[in-house]
């Protein structure tokens, strides 16, 4: 595998997203791998708190959308590396509302690769896309998605067509203006500092509830049963935030440009097996609960193939499910007081 230590030397990174829980995880990755590296983030704190902005005198924040003119303006030509992350999340917000949706994941793409096509500075921006948009649906036998597998119309949400539109552009700007995009196609992200409730209400409880693993966490902690739609049937490759944020840095130091990777663990997990494990690591008394399957959500099994990234990247994942569960449980335990905080801060929505 290939050493990321001193990677970015005193390289100027701009993180758009970066009080997100990958960005925020990410930023702390990359000031631990170099002393004189320079950070900044732009997050207009949408889906994400303050508090997940290290601390740190490399560290500079601006709050604000990447899609505001005044805020596009502020970015001069002396970034090394751009990682794109902002996003609208998630898919059930998206549905709920397809033109905040469009605001924050699709023009948030288009008008900062406008505004930076003519930058010379730039070694590489690196775009992140989601398995989810590429994947076949099926509940039978899945097979690893490749990077080269086509793309299908039929999308399950505006989530999934926005982060396909912003490949598309990744690939156009790549063409018709050089900038050197590279597109990172994640699978399904776990880890500390995925803060249920975070940032502002979005029109559905998915705004609490986030991703399953931060979700099935808080309520085992809670000694509350884990609601298993279809029966947990469903699988999805799992890979720690570790190893999202090195996949990310190796997409940004040895990623061709105009190319996309797949970060993925490479493993299938199902839905029950996730549930069960915490339930497990937690000794949560209260079980499981069996709810019916989502009507939109089609997804069923999927997970990444790891060939090209492992071949031409030198990236593979190396925490492993369990033991990502395990550090991911401790980190809530120590945060249950800011993520109760959150999660209250939209109880007059729930509760209606
Ligand atoms: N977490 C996953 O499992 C997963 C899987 C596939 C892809 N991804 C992609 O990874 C990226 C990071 O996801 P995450 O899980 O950290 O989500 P997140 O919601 O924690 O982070 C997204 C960040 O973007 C910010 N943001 C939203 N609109 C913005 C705007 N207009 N301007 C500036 N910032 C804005 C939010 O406030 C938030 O901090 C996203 O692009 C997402 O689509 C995540």
């Amino acid at each position: 595998m290939t050493d990321l230590s001193q990677a970015f030397n005193d390289a100027h990174i701009l993180v758009i997203g970066g009080a997100g829980f990958v960005g925020s995880n990410l930023t702390r990755i990359i000031l631990a791998s170099s002393k004189k590296v320079q950070v900044h983030i732009i997050d207009n704190l949408l889906s994400a708190e303050r508090v997940n902005v290290p601390d740190d005198s490399r560290v500079r924040f601006t709050e604000g959308s990447i899609v505001d003119d005044h805020i596009l303006e502020q970015l001069q030509d002396h970034y090394d590396y751009i990682f794109h992350l902002a996003t609208y999340h998630g898919n059930q917000s998206s549905i709920f509302d397809p033109l905040a949706d469009h605001e924050n994941n699709t023009l948030t793409t288009l008008k900062l690769f406008e505004r930076i096509k003519n930058f010379k500075k730039i070694k590489k921006v690196v775009y992140s896309s989601a398995g989810c948009s590429v994947a076949e649906k099926t509940f039978g036998e899945a097979k690893a998605s490749k990077e080269v597998d086509l793309v299908s119309l039929d999308m399950d949400s505006p989530y999934s067509i926005s982060k396909i539109i912003g490949e598309f552009y990744a690939k156009y700007y790549f063409k018709q203006h050089q900038l050197p995009t590279v597109r990172a196609r994640f699978q399904n992200v776990f880890g500390p500092g995925e803060i249920l409730g975070a940032g502002k209400w979005r029109g559905t409880p998915a705004t609490v509830w986030r991703n399953v693993a931060p979700t099935f966490i808080y309520r085992a902690i809670k000694q509350q049963p884990l609601p298993l739609e279809n029966q947990g049937i469903a699988t999805r490759d799992f890979i720690y935030v570790d190893d999202i944020a090195r996949g990310l840095m190796h997409c940004a130091l040895y990623g061709n440009v105009g190319d996309v990777y797949n970060l993925a663990s490479g493993k299938e997990i199902t839905i029950a097996q996730l549930a069960e494990t915490i339930n497990r690591f937690v000794e949560n008394p209260a079980g499981l609960e069996f709810l019916p399957k989502r009507s939109w959500d089609n997804s069923g099994k999927r997970f990444g193939c790891t060939e090209k990234s492992k071949r031409e990247l030198g990236f593979e994942a190396k925490t492993d499910f369990e033991q990502g569960l395990k550090q991911t449980i401790e980190w809530t335990k120590n945060h249950l007081a800011l993520i109760e905080q959150t999660v209250a801060k939209h109880k007059h929505h729930l509760t209606k």
